[in-house]
């Protein structure tokens, strides 16, 4: 497939087989991302990979995190612990893209910006390879006992969790427009 062919036909895929992912593919996944562009080569990112027991282990963390917070109640508590607590099950590898932060706020937004690219290297290289991709925010991506958890500084953020497998069923892509505006030509 060349680049334009993986760029159109990559999808996020919700349901993944278990099958595990080689080795040397994660090893190409994660060198995609590190050679993702960086403004003055600050290198940004850590990308902690979760495996077997390490995605489990994980999510008892979230599930922890729900229930002690005093905020929620009930039904709704039980249900946001259950979901943290198979949250990162969902695929056979996930990889939590994080990044550090600058004072600098100019260098801060080039850092997160960075952070996306590598997620979208990974993503791209991935489908290349027919492995699909989810990559997921969503409050549990600002969890600080997850960080802790990491050993990633609370200030550092999470750019999202990279689901990754062998898709269980096909996306439908969702066509982009072409010609929506989005596009302003000049000159
Ligand atoms: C920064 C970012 C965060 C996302 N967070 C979530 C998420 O929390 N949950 C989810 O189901 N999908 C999430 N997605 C996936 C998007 O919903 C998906 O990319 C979008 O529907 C377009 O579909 P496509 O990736 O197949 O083109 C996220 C995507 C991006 C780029």
């Amino acid at each position: 497939m060349n680049v334009m062919d993986v760029i159109r036909n990559r999808r996020s895929v919700n349901r993944m087989l278990d099958d595990d992912i080689s080795r040397s593919d994660m090893d190409d996944i994660l060198e995609a991302g590190l050679w993702a562009p960086n403004h003055r080569f600050t290198q940004p990112w850590k990308f902690h990979v979760l495996l077997g027991d390490a995605r489990r282990d994980a999510g008892e963390v979230l599930a922890a995190s729900v229930l002690a917070d005093s905020g929620l109640e009930g039904p709704d508590r039980e249900q946001k612990a259950e979901k943290g607590r198979v949250y990162f099950l969902q695929a056979p590898v996930v990889v939590v893209v994080s990044i550090s932060r600058s004072e600098d706020e100019v260098t801060d937004n080039e850092d997160y910006a960075t952070g996306a690219m590598a997620a979208q290297n990974m993503m791209l290289v991935a489908w290349s390879k027919g492995i699909a991709s989810k990559l997921r925010t969503g409050e549990f991506s600002f969890s600080k006992e997850i960080k802790d958890h990491f050993g990633i500084p609370s200030e550092n953020r999470i750019v999202g969790f990279l689901f990754l497998g062998y898709p269980a069923d096909g996306a439908v892509p969702p066509a982009r427009q072409r010609d929506d505006g989005n596009v302003i030509w000049l000159g």
